[in-house]
């Protein structure tokens, strides 16, 4: 079928590799949605002889550059480079391997310990849209902790996976698709946490982060989220709306409470359910 197609050829870019097929196909299937000419012509089209025409190749260029926006582009390291650091456990190297992690490992425990001071120390963490954050565990200084990480990457799941193993952390990582809250509670099957993170994820540039701001918001199973903003762009400049004031607003409208913690590169809003 030309979808499984798509998927395999969109994939065939090592960066892009590791994302599950589901969510490849999401935003496949969202595109062609509002190209009804074009699915009509990969359906029509043998299958054979598809990768040839131009109007496939460019497709394929738009799903990758919009894969790279949300996924790619932070990921630094491949795979197994990731997977060498683990077994030898050097874990600032995989922290180091995406920039999100990377800006942060400066601020790591003085950010727990602020965190913590909100919140109190948690028993049970949901990491949401994770990255490689759970490999700053050791900075969170905690002593016995669950945790759940959350991300779109089977690798990164089996990863993180691993190194929960490894340090005998009772930890699980699992695929799940956060964009999907738009059509049910995702996450109606999980236990209540304590503490929720969405470090980053709110700006990634597909999503219409407001809404989806808000669901996510509404219905994470924690007493308190710790949401999470870059105030530089990804090429180190000062954002112009380093403040993202809608979070408060829509803390107030919802009555949660809310509270700042300023950082380098990063704006945290601490929030009580
Ligand atoms: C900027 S990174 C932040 C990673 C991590 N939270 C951190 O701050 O260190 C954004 C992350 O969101 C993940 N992501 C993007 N879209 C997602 C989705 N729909 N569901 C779950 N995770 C998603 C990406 O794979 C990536 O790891």
């Amino acid at each position: 079928m030309y979808l499984d197609k798509i998927l395999k050829d969109v994939k065939k870019k090592k960066e892009l590799s590791t994302i599950s097929d589901e969510f490849v196909q999401g935003i496949v299937e969202k595109h062609l949605r509002s190209n009804t000419k074009l699915k009509a012509f990969f359906e029509g089209h043998e299958l054979k002889t598809l990768s040839r025409s131009t109007k496939y190749k460019e497709f394929i260029k738009k799903i990758r550059a919009e894969l790279r926006k949300v996924y790619g582009v932070y990921a630094k390291e491949n795979f197994e480079k990731r997977e060498n650091f683990l077994r030898e456990g050097r874990y600032v190297e995989i922290l180091k391997s995406h920039l999100s992690t990377k800006e942060r490992l400066d601020i790591y425990p003085q950010l727990y310990k602020k965190i913590w001071e909100i919140t109190g120390k948690p028993k049970s963490i949901l990491d949401l849209a994770c990255g490689m954050n759970p490999f700053s565990l050791r900075y969170m200084n905690l002593e016995d902790v669950t945790y759940l990480a959350i991300d779109i990457s089977k690798e990164d799941a089996k990863l993180i996976n691993k190194f929960f193993k490894q340090e005998g952390v009772k930890g699980k990582a699992k695929v799940m698709n956060l964009l999907k809250i738009k059509e049910k509670n995702i996450f109606e099957k999980l236990p209540q946490f304590d503490v929720a993170f969405l470090f980053k994820f709110l700006d990634t540039t597909i999503i219409k982060s407001r809404k989806i701001g808000e669901l996510l918001i509404k219905s994470i199973p924690a007493k308190w989220i710790v949401v999470s903003f870059s105030t530089k762009t990804i090429g180190q400049k000062e954002m112009k709306k380093a403040n993202r004031d809608w979070i408060k607003k829509l803390c107030e409208k919802l009555g949660y409470e809310v509270k700042v913690l300023n950082f380098k590169n990063e704006i945290f809003y601490v929030i009580r359910k």
